[in-house]
């Protein structure tokens, strides 16, 4: 028996995230393999709170500086209280979002210096990260057309195009960077066929 994988789900609004999260929890669930489902910003009860801070649309939006350091506060406590100890009890963990997102929102999107990220990264998880992260990639107007037919954007969903663009870039550079950790999936197809493809790359990734 493999040991528990932690495994995370990025890509830009409107990707397919939480559409795909399924399929892996399923695939796991198929085999008997015990999991939880967490997310970012959030997952353990003081990170959803700051998630709250983090999201709500808001006339005078919080400084960039103060945007990051209010993602990694969440992730400290997310990694301590949920994270590892499902990890330790035998669980996988499939995450919406973690550290990558960072990287891509606050130092694509944002153009925070890498450097600051790097620094909070090492303070807060160390020798610590996913086994397997998914990429969800698909061109920007094709993930903010569905994630606006979805429903309402949140603070950060709300920004404009060109972000974006600089949020995709920079999953690129991850994924190529990472190519041993990154499985990436072209979410461009209908959701079935989304399914179908990740569904085959999983279990040749895990079970073959
Ligand atoms: N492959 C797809 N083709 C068309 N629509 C999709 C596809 N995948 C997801 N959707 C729809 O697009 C919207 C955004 O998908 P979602 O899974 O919420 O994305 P994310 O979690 O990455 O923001 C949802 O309404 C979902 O039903
Ligand atoms: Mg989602």
């Amino acid at each position: 028996m493999q040991k528990p994988q932690f495994v995370t789900l990025e890509g830009v609004e409107g990707a397919g995230k939480s559409t795909q999260k399924q399929v892996v929890c399923e695939l796991l669930a198929s085999r008997d393999i015990p999991f939880i489902e967490t997310r970012e910003p959030g997952g353990s009860p003081h990170a959803e709170q700051i998630r709250e801070l983090l999201l709500a649309p808001s006339q005078t939006p919080p400084s960039d500086l103060c945007e990051l350091l209010l993602m990694f506060a969440a992730r400290a406590d997310h990694i301590e209280q949920t994270i590892q100890p499902a990890l330790a009890r035998g669980h996988w963990v499939i995450c919406d979002r973690f550290t990558d997102a960072t990287y891509a929102y606050q130092g694509g999107g944002r153009a925070l210096p890498a450097a600051w990220i790097e620094t909070l990264e090492r303070l807060v998880h160390p020798t610590f990260g996913p086994d397997t992260t998914i990429l969800f990639d698909v061109p920007v107007d094709v993930g903010l057309a569905r994630a606006t037919q979805r429903g309402t954007l949140d603070r950060i969903e709300s920004e404009d195009r060109a972000f974006f663009e600089r949020v995709r870039a920079s999953y690129h550079a991850q994924a190529a960077s990472e190519p041993a950790r990154y499985v990436v999936v072209d979410a461009t197809p209908n959701a079935d066929d989304v399914s179908q493809s990740l569904r085959e790359t999983l279990t040749a990734r895990w079970f073959s």
